[in-house]
């Protein structure tokens, strides 16, 4: 089986959010499954960072698409065999700023042009007139909005006969612009209807994914049910009601290459469950390094997150000064709303002791959070599916989450019953309310007071299987069903 795993980000070559955690484990996990003959490559644009980290690289094809002049490039991970095709176009890709917007977090305005070619030699590398002569794959797996022109170039431009999967990661982003676009994108005028990739008179890359995938997933059974209602589809919930028996929700895994308190590169101190205390000189030297009071008995809660409207961390700062007037100190790292940034800043200052802000993005403090942290915070108000709790339960910092998406799916509130039956692995706030989030923090800082039931929760949660075996297996599932569905 030959697939092509298409996306705009894949660590550790480029990342913004947990799309490139996936693109850059799940396509090593499949090819390592005993079951899986064939081979894989991930396609995606050659930005700056790309190119300094890309191994290996040699030139395959110097191709034209949507009037830009492309170079596309194979090479190597850094971390793995795996194959990755980069298209080189200096102009379009090697920018200073991020892969979709620039320093300022302002959109680059030619997205539609940025992520049109993505999607057209997506489609071509799927097609008769592919450069790469002896590589046709029987089945792509495009990810997300920046790849979602892909099946429309597939179907209505190239007559390719390769399956395509379509994941959605987050249906919050739809990448809609402006209809003038659809020229300079080549794409048929009549297809710019409902039935095709018109969304409220606007051009939707997301929406073309959906309409002419062959398959759809998703990164959770409970996210695949939520974007099929009103509250959860943002304005694609018919589409995706119509498409229900081809849609499945599938919950990532962990790279423990990455993620495993045992083996991290990044901790001054390894740990596992066997051996916990490994995790209290961790928190310790984490409060030394943000001028945290050093304090075994404060329960540290960690926050690790891009911070906008759908991580609901909004609902924190009203509820921290009675928390740390409790007892408690925080850990912050992130970014996104400047105005919630400022709050979290305003409060540090206010507890310097007690409270420490950082913004950026810092993948070293990001490790260190996660296993200094006694508790981790994460009260989104959707989640498709969230690796930040599952790297909670990998690190022994149990989750506080909401019942949402991938969070309803991962994490078993903490009860008598879930206790008794050793399947608690973190605490489920009730409503996305600040007093909800309050009750349900002071009840996981009780149960932390008892360092016997606590060992329970940590022990349930690092010892559950979350690697991405099993969901690669399930993908596998579906890249058959996909090519044998056309065969029957
Ligand atoms: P999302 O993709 O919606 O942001 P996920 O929980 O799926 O949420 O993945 C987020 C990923 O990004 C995790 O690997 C997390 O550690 C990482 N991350 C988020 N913000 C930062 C940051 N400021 N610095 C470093 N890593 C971050
Ligand atoms: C998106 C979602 C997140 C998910 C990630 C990887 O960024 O917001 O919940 O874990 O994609 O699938």
């Amino acid at each position: 089986m030959r697939v092509l795993f298409a996306t705009s980000e894949a660590y550790p070559l480029i990342k913004t959010g947990g799309l490139a955690d996936v693109s850059g484990a799940l396509p090593k996990a499949i090819s390592q499954l005993p079951n899986f003959s064939g081979d894989i490559k991930i396609l995606l644009p050659a930005y700056s960072a790309v190119l300094a980290k890309l191994q290996s690289i040699h030139v395959i094809a110097n191709i034209s698409v949507l009037g830009q002049a492309c170079t596309l490039i194979a090479g190597k991970m850094p971390d793995s065999d795996m194959t990755v095709i980069a298209i080189k176009n200096a102009e379009l890709f090697e920018r200073t700023g991020g892969p979709y917007s620039d320093e300022n977090g302002v959109d680059w305005p030619d997205n539609p042009l940025r992520f049109g070619v993505l999607s057209r030699v997506a489609s071509l590398l799927c097609s008769t007139s592919t450069p790469i002569k002896d590589w046709l794959p029987d089945l792509i797996h495009c990810n997300d909005w920046q790849t979602g022109l892909t099946p429309a170039y597939m179907k209505l431009l190239d007559n390719s006969q390769t399956k395509s999967i379509f994941s959605i990661h987050n249906i919050a982003f739809q990448g809609c612009f402006d209809a003038n676009w659809i020229e300079q994108l080549d794409l048929p005028a009549a297809h710019f209807q409902m039935n095709g990739f018109e969304y409220f008179k606007q051009l939707s890359f997301l929406k073309a994914g959906l309409f002419y995938a062959d398959q759809l997933c998703t990164v959770s059974p409970t996210y695949a049910q939520e974007i099929q209602t009103t509250q959860f589809g943002f304005g694609l919930e018919g589409l995706l009601q119509t498409r229900t028996a081809d849609l499945t929700g599938i919950v990532n895994g962990i790279d423990a290459q990455e993620w495993n308190p045992a083996t991290d590169v990044h901790l001054p101190k390894h740990y596992s469950n066997a051996r916990i205390t490994g995790k209290h000189t961790v928190k310790h030297a984490l409060q030394q390094q943000l001028g945290l009071t050093i304090d075994a008995n404060s329960p540290l809660l960690g926050v690790v997150s891009r911070l906008t409207h759908q991580k609901g961390l909004d609902l924190l700062p009203d509820i921290m000064p009675k928390l740390v007037e409790a007892g408690c100190q925080f850990a912050i790292l992130g970014s996104g709303e400047k105005k919630l940034e400022a709050s979290f800043n305003a409060l540090a200052e206010r507890y310097p002791e007690q409270i420490s802000m950082n913004t950026g993005y810092h993948e070293h403090l990001s490790h260190n959070i996660m296993a200094g942290s006694d508790l981790f915070i994460m009260p989104s108000r959707f989640e498709p599916c969230g690796l930040n709790q599952l790297y909670g339960l990998a690190y022994g910092t149990p989750p506080v989450v909401t019942a949402t998406g991938g969070l309803a799916d991962s994490v078993c509130d903490t009860t008598d019953l879930s206790l008794k039956n050793n399947i608690a692995t973190g605490f489920v706030v009730k409503s996305v309310t600040s007093a909800s989030l309050l009750v349900t923090i002071r009840h996981a800082i009780t149960v932390w007071q008892d360092k016997k039931t606590w060992r329970k929760i940590q022990k349930n949660g690092m010892t559950r299987d979350i690697s991405w075996a099993s969901s690669a297996n399930a993908y596998l599932d579906c890249y058959k069903k996909a090519i044998e569905r056309e065969l029957a």
